[in-house]
């Protein structure tokens, strides 16, 4: 048997927290082989809700589950943490838009930035979940000057899933077998779901769609589907969310497959003439526990213009939020 690993769900009683937590604990997201000792962390005033998470969760009796620590101390529950979903936070509600959010969220990045950085495994990966994430997450990073910016990102693939779903019903071919979905940009209105590198069935998108459906449905669908499930279920998407956070953090763990792309918030190192230290979404491969951009991609004007566009936006995000980074 390996050794345990530590998984920390902030916000673990709330909505995406609680899909989240028990998929983790059966083995979904690193693997049926590895043990787990799982940290919930909470506000105060949630924690008696965070109680009966734990007792589900030990009813479930998971093999791989070794231990439960819930609490509300960030010190605790990020202590030696080897992997972090940075999930509590507000949702946005019918009429706001997830930039609406930074000013209540953003300030819970900062401390806990600082909390992984004084007690996380120096190894720890962190993902941010909560809105606006990639600005959140760019907080949070900034807070911890002494662990990798490679070890902190922001989560894109649910936009990412979003987009081959749409794609697979719009062409009628298995998701299985579309690659080189490409989400550039920000978690918002600007992201930019790029099907130009893609790859349907072994033909190239572009030519099984036409571009009037891409730019005036596909894109659009993408950008606005969070508002579209919030208007539908009256609260913001929950078990997708989950399963793209379980997606993201098992594909950077444990390796994309083959020449599997996926899309990451990470921070730029100026890869496609995005401005450096942003926390910006790129196509990546992963192996070995890191992530790579994919390089050397073409981008016609309409890609740098979409590209650039929600650059633009998380320009605008980092100076709002200068003061806290
Ligand atoms: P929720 O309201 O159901 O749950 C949030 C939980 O976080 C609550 O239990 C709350 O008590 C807790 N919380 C609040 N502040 C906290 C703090 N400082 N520390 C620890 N816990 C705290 O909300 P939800 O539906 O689970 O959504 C959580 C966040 O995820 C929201 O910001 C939402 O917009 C975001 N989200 C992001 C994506 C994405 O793709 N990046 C997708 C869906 C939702
Ligand atoms: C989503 O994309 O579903 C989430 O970010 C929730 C939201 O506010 O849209």
């Amino acid at each position: 048997m390996k050794p345990a690993v530590r998984v920390t769900i902030t916000g673990a009683a709330g909505n995406i927290g609680y899909a989240a937590a028990f998929r983790i604990a059966a083995g979904g997201m690193l693997g049926t082989d590895q043990p787990i000792i799982l940290q919930l962390i909470e506000i105060e005033p949630a924690l008696d809700a965070l109680r009966g998470v734990e007792m589900e969760l030990r009813d479930c009796a998971f093999p791989l589950l070794k231990d439960i620590i819930s609490t509300a101390d960030i010190n605790i529950g990020f202590k030696d943490v080897d992997y972090a979903l940075l999930i509590g936070s507000r949702p946005r509600t019918k009429g706001m838009e997830r930039s609406d959010l930074l000013s209540a969220n953003g300030k819970i990045f900062g401390p806990q930035g600082r909390a992984i950085n004084d007690h996380a495994s120096r190894d720890v990966k962190v993902l941010v979940v909560g809105n606006p994430a990639n600005t959140n997450a760019l907080i949070a990073m900034s807070n911890a000057p002494d662990i990798s910016p490679t070890q902190f990102t922001s989560m894109m693939r649910l936009d990412h899933n979003r987009a081959i779903s749409q794609l697979s019903t719009k062409t009628r071919i298995p998701v299985t077998k579309i690659e080189h979905m490409a989400l550039w940009g920000n978690h918002s209105l600007t992201q930019y779901p790029d099907i130009s590198h893609c790859m349907v069935d072994g033909k190239s998108a572009n030519s099984l769609v036409n571009e009037s459906w891409y730019r005036n449905e596909f894109i659009p669908k993408v950008q606005k589907r969070g508002a579209e499930i919030i208007n539908a279920r009256g609260a913001s998407s929950a078990a997708s969310a989950a399963s793209a956070a379980i997606d993201h953090m098992r594909d950077w763990a444990l390796g994309t497959a083959n020449d599997a792309w996926i899309s990451m918030g990470i921070v730029s190192t100026g890869d496609y003439g995005i401005a450096k230290g942003l926390m910006y979404s790129f196509p990546v491969r992963c192996k070995n526990g890191t992530y790579e951009v994919i390089q050397g991609l073409s981008m016609d004007d309409f890609s740098v213009k979409m590209a650039k566009a929600s650059e633009a936006e998380l320009l605008e995000e980092r100076e709002a939020v200068k003061d806290l980074l």
